[in-house]
């Protein structure tokens, strides 16, 4: 049973990002980053939606509102073995809502049930909706309750995924949007209660282990973002807490050479390392030569794009 997850993030969970936790927590579910319908319909498939079998469990979020181009966009992307489809339902950004999706769906509850309903009808599995708590200025319960009881109800969908904030339409950055509206677990909680029968995951400014465990003693699951992050060491126990391994819990040395038989490859393929060293610069987050590690990762490797510098920075990192 899924317990932890990653959240998608754009330019952040690509694929090396993915590889590297992989490293770490064999079994958080992870999450790309959004990819709208229209891109994987017209734009290079493998380079959209290809991925390594390491990064399993894996799941497809997908920006969009028309049934028909999402039902277009999901078959192509069965043949890629995602776990899962989630649709955006709580981005706020004005490109986002141009193209009228993300979180401004959530006035439009029976749109995203058909969205859904042409999802699950094009790839016959279940497809889960990622959301906030309400719009706006809103804080009225009835408008997050009415949308998922409609997204259930009318289109099937079983499985909620709560940024437990609203979302600001106008006049807030994404980032903004990630910062100012208040988190309010409670609404998430109360989702729970008055809906016990749907998966609940709840989403926002959780960063600790006791974080999580107090949210799974009101929620079915956790998803974590910028945490995750910023400070990916964090999933170095989950794998044993959550998914009752009792697997040796691996260093953060031991995780960075994990990684250079894969930038090895990068290398060799003509790459840049800095590709996937910029997301590992948290792995050190609170150790002693934390800093060194950043400093190196976002100076020397870009400029020399050497393994070997990487190999001497590693050996140097031993706790
Ligand atoms: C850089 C960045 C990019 C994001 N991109 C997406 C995205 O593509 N799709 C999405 O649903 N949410 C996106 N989010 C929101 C996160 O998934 C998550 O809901 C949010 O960061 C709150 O969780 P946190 O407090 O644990 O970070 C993004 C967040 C960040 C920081």
């Amino acid at each position: 049973m899924e317990k932890i997850a990653i959240a998608p993030m754009l330019d952040w969970t690509d694929k090396n990002y993915r590889y590297f936790m992989r490293q770490i927590s064999q079994h958080t579910t992870l999450y790309t980053e959004m990819i709208v319908a229209d891109a994987i319909i017209h734009g290079e498939r493998d380079k959209l939606l290809s991925f390594s079998s390491e990064e399993h469990p894996l799941v497809l979020q997908l920006g969009g509102s028309d049934p028909t181009k999402l039902s277009h966009a999901a078959k192509v992307a069965k043949e890629y073995g995602y776990k899962e489809i989630n649709l955006n339902c709580g981005c706020p950004s004005d490109k986002v809502q141009s193209g009228s999706f993300g979180a401004c769906l959530m006035q439009e509850a029976n749109l995203v049930a058909d969205c859904i309903k042409s999802l699950q009808d094009a790839t016959g599995e279940n497809i889960t909706v990622k959301h906030r708590i309400g719009l706006d200025r809103n804080e009225d319960y009835k408008q997050v309750y009415d949308f998922i009881d409609t997204v259930h109800n009318k289109g099937g969908c079983n499985k909620f995924i709560v940024h437990a904030r609203n979302a600001i339409l106008q006049g807030l950055s994404p980032k903004q949007n990630r910062e100012i509206p208040p988190l309010r677990y409670d609404i998430v909680y109360q989702l729970k209660t008055d809906f016990p029968h749907l998966d609940i995951m709840i989403n926002g400014g959780i960063k600790t282990i006791d974080d999580i465990n107090t949210h799974l003693s009101h929620v079915d699951s956790v998803m974590l973002g910028r945490e995750a992050y910023y400070n990916p060491y964090l999933f170095a126990h989950v794998d044993n807490l959550y998914y009752n391994k009792n697997n040796p819990v691996k260093t953060r040395h031991e995780i960075a050479s994990s990684m250079i038989p894969y930038l090895e490859n990068i290398v060799k393929s003509g790459g840049k390392l800095h590709h996937t060293t910029r997301h590992m610069i948290g792995l050190y987050h609170g150790c002693k030569r934390a800093k060194l590690w950043r400093q190196v990762l976002t100076t020397k490797i870009i400029q020399s794009n050497s393994l070997d510098e990487y190999k001497e920075l590693v050996d140097y990192m031993v706790e």
